[in-house]
């Protein structure tokens, strides 16, 4: 069976309701990254940058997965495929992809603020200041921050150096090591980039389709679902 990777960022969610991080609008021009999203935020004010992700969380509890989501999984029915998505949402899973690698974190879920790879689900819509892991210490979001390390990258390697196909759809390439992912794909592989604005990266080798998920991923998978 041929082996697809699909690297995803915000933009699969966008048409569920979810903000982007970079587009105008986008969730860091209205919350500012230096007070959210790194852990010095976190010691500095703890109060907000839970605040911050219980709001994120609340909002994705009330959306759905839409079309890009939906027809990701579609692939399965003739290629072996790994979904490896920027995103701290559930969408894919909710929308039935079964092998997915989350580089991110998970909104819905928390970590002991002594040893990050300790996860635990959140209990209804919040984490609460009162949460704490099995020795008793706070719980803080399962959130990889700016500056910490990005523990999943070596398993999403080594899906990348497996594909025959490579789809990425919605980001901007910006954030590293994420955004290196698509150099390790092997001599061959045939790539696909889905994304209404075209991103500062070189393009070369790869068919560009520049279209938003709901239509861009269905032309995608259309294409690939007759060739196999
Ligand atoms: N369909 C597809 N792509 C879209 C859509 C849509 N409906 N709407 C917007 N986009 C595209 C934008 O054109 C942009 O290229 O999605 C991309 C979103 O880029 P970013 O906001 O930078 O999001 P992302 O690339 O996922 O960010 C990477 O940065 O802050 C961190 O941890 C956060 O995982 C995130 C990482």
């Amino acid at each position: 069976m041929k082996k697809i990777v699909v690297l995803t960022g915000a933009g699969i969610s966008q048409e569920s309701g979810i903000s982007t991080f970079r587009d105008s609008d986008g969730l860091w021009e209205n919350y500012p990254v230096s007070e959210i999203a790194n852990y010095d935020s976190w010691e500095r004010n703890e109060e907000q940058t839970r605040g911050f992700y219980n709001m994120l969380l609340k909002k994705l509890i009330k959306a759905q997965p839409n079309e890009g989501h939906k027809q990701l999984v579609r692939l399965e029915e003739r290629y072996d495929v790994t979904i490896i998505t920027q995103n701290i949402d559930d969408l894919h899973e909710r929308a039935g992809s079964k092998k997915i690698i989350h580089l991110h974190g998970e909104l819905k879920k928390a970590c002991s603020v002594t040893d990050n790879s300790e996860v635990y689900p959140i209990k209804g819509d919040e984490l609460k200041k009162s949460d704490v892991d099995k020795n008793g210490k706070p719980l803080r979001p399962f959130i990889v921050w700016f500056g910490e390390a990005v523990p999943m990258i070596e398993p999403a390697i080594k899906e990348c150096e497996k594909a025959d196909i490579f789809i990425v759809v919605g980001t901007s390439l910006v954030v590293y090591p994420a955004a290196g992912l698509l150099n390790y794909a092997k001599p061959g592989c045939k790539k696909y980039l889905v994304d209404p604005k075209r991103p500062n990266a070189d393009l070369s080798g790869i068919t560009f389709i520049e279209e938003k998920a709901s239509t861009g991923v269905k032309k995608v998978v259309d294409e690939l679902l007759k060739i196999n």
